[in-house]
């Protein structure tokens, strides 16, 4: 008896040492928000800040708008939520700091949000916000052109580029051009881990774009212009829209949610263009080849892009002939509704398949998270790029197929999760996650002798 409590002793003991010497290898790869120059400097309390309602009075159409956006789910996202939670469970709650600097920076700076696990209700409002007015319109400058690298100053001073605002009771106004520019954005959008690694890298992949040089901006994407009054009763500026629609759509209940599908869904249609091109006719019993090319040529960054490896871009091929028989096809979903990849919970696999989903790798090439990620191979497609996708096929081998037609059908469909992640992470109760058709074509053949 005594010597099996020894021995439980000596496993526990045993346990904790390895569990030390991995967090403490894996733990490189994270960036520590503590490292990070200007972000945890200057500590605030939540109440220094407003939460939006303050401003919804005044502003209600930026009210209306921010609250459909991603930036107002950003602590609400129950992914974001599950993903933090599992990062906990490895890391021993010291994961935390890593997760919030730019999903809840009010959160993070005031200490709201501290080491260790949260009931969303728990927090104050304007950490519960996630990317609230405040957490953006007191942004004075940019430190570091990622990992939530800005300087916030909570005070009346309300930033923005209206030079000549009129007056009001409730805050100062200020001119400041940072407000336009890319790097504003990109102190946020840019993930790079202390090893590194560029991991989400939409700004890095503007910047490199032709987008730069041309001097279209995030904002001449992302927050179309629009004439109104900045606040109720004022006179007609030229406005900003503030739902940021990009390619995420929110899986829970929130405010303008049949909208943001929309507009979405809008967004992703005009991403890319797409051609199919083959010969116009093939021999019965041969192989027939063709290509599907996708050019990325009205995207300011790689799509996808983000959190590229969430996100799923594929191609689906059916090709039928004359009787609407499947002759041909590929990037099919399986019963779980997941693409036939070695993800798939079933055995059989779509060996033509393209997606350009990015996969994270461990050094020994296994699967990695956020927090222990070494490589990213990553084949999304750049400002500029096309990617060129090769199919074959056999042709219908009998003699009396001569004369018959096969119909090529090629859809671009995206998800921003894949389902297999999120039953991994225990949101299955919110699937299904829509799929969106970004491009779609035809292309015919005749079977010929
Ligand atoms: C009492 C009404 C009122 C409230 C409350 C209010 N604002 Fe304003 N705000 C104004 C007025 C008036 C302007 C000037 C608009 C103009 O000139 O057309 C303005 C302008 C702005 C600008 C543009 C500044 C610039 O120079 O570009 C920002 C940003 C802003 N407000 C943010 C906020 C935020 C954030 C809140 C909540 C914390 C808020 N406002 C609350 C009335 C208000
Ligand atoms: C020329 C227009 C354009 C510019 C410039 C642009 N974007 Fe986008 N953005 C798009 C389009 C179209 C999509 C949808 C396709 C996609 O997902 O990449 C998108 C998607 C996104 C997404 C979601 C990506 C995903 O796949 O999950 C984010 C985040 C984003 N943009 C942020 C930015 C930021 C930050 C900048 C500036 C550094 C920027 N965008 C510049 C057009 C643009
Ligand atoms: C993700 C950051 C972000 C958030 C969150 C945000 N804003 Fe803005 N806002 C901006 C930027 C950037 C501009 C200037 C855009 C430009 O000039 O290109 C702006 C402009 C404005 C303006 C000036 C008028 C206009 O439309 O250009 C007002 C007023 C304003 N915001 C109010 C608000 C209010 C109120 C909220 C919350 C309900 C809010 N903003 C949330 C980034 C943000
Ligand atoms: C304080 C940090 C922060 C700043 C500043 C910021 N963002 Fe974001 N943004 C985020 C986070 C975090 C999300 C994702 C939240 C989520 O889905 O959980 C996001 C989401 C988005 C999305 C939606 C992406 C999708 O997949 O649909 C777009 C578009 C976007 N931001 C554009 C911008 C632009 C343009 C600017 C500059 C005016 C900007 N953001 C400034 C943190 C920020
Ligand atoms: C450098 C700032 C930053 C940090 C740090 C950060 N994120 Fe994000 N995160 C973002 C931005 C920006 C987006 C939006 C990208 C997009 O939508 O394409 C995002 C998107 C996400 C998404 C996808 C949300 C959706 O609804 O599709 C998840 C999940 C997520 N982050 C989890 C995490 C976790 C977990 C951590 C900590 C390990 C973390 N993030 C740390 C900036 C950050």
């Amino acid at each position: 008896m005594k010597n099996r409590k020894f021995l439980t002793i000596c496993i526990i003991i045993l346990c904790s040492y390895i569990l030390l010497i991995s967090c403490e290898r894996d733990k490189k790869t994270i960036v520590d928000p503590e490292e990070t120059p200007d972000t945890l400097s200057v500590p605030f309390l939540a109440s220094d800040f407003s939460v939006a309602e303050t401003c919804q009075g005044c502003h209600p159409q930026h009210y209306d708008e921010w609250s459909g956006s991603m930036h107002a789910y950003s602590v609400k996202d129950p992914s974001w939520l599950a993903i933090r939670e599992v990062g906990q469970g490895q890391y021993i709650n010291a994961l935390d700091g890593a997760c919030s600097p730019c999903h809840s920076p009010i959160g993070l700076r005031s200490g709201d949000i501290t080491w260790g696990p949260f009931e969303i209700d728990d927090l104050d409002p304007v950490s519960q916000e996630g990317i609230g007015c405040d957490a953006c319109h007191t942004i004075t400058a940019i430190t570091r052109l990622s990992n939530g690298g800005f300087e916030l100053a909570p005070s009346d001073v309300k930033h923005g580029t209206i030079k000549d605002p009129i007056p009001n009771s409730f805050h100062e106004s200020k001119y400041n051009d940072l407000y336009a520019s890319s790097e504003y954005c990109g102190s946020c959008h840019d993930f790079v881990t202390d090893d590194g690694l560029p991991l989400e890298v939409v700004f890095q992949e503007w910047r490199a774009s032709g987008f730069a040089l041309t001097g279209k901006t995030c904002n001449d994407c992302h927050m179309e212009t629009y004439i109104g009054p900045a606040f109720v009763g004022g006179p007609d500026r030229t406005l900003h829209r503030h739902d940021f629609i990009g390619a995420d759509v929110a899986m829970i209940d929130f405010p303008n949610k049949p909208e943001q599908l929309v507009k979405v869904t809008a967004m992703l249609q005009n991403a890319l263009s797409m051609t199919v091109t083959g010969p116009n006719s093939a021999q019965f019993g041969q192989t027939y080849s063709f290509d599907v090319n996708i050019t990325n040529d009205k995207t300011g960054h790689n799509v996808p892009s983000g959190v590229p490896f969430n996100r799923q871009m594929w191609l689906s091929i059916i090709v039928r002939n004359s009787n609407d028989e499947i002759v041909f096809s590929s990037g099919q979903l399986d019963a779980n509704d997941d693409l036939m990849d070695r993800y798939s919970g079933f055995l059989e696999r779509d060996t033509f398949l393209f997606n350009a989903q990015a996969t994270m790798l461990k050094a020994d090439g296994s699967d990695a998270s956020v927090w222990d990620v070494d490589s990213l191979v990553n084949p999304s497609i750049k400002p500029g790029e096309t990617k060129v996708v090769n199919y074959s096929f056999a042709t219908p081998e009998f003699a009396g197929a001569v004369g018959e037609e096969l119909t090529i059908e090629v859809t671009l469909r995206f998800r921003s999760f894949a389902p297999y992640l999120f039953r991994e992470l225990g949101l299955d109760s919110l699937l299904p996650i829509p799929i969106i058709d970004m491009n779609s074509t035809t292309h015919s053949i005749s079977i010929t002798l």
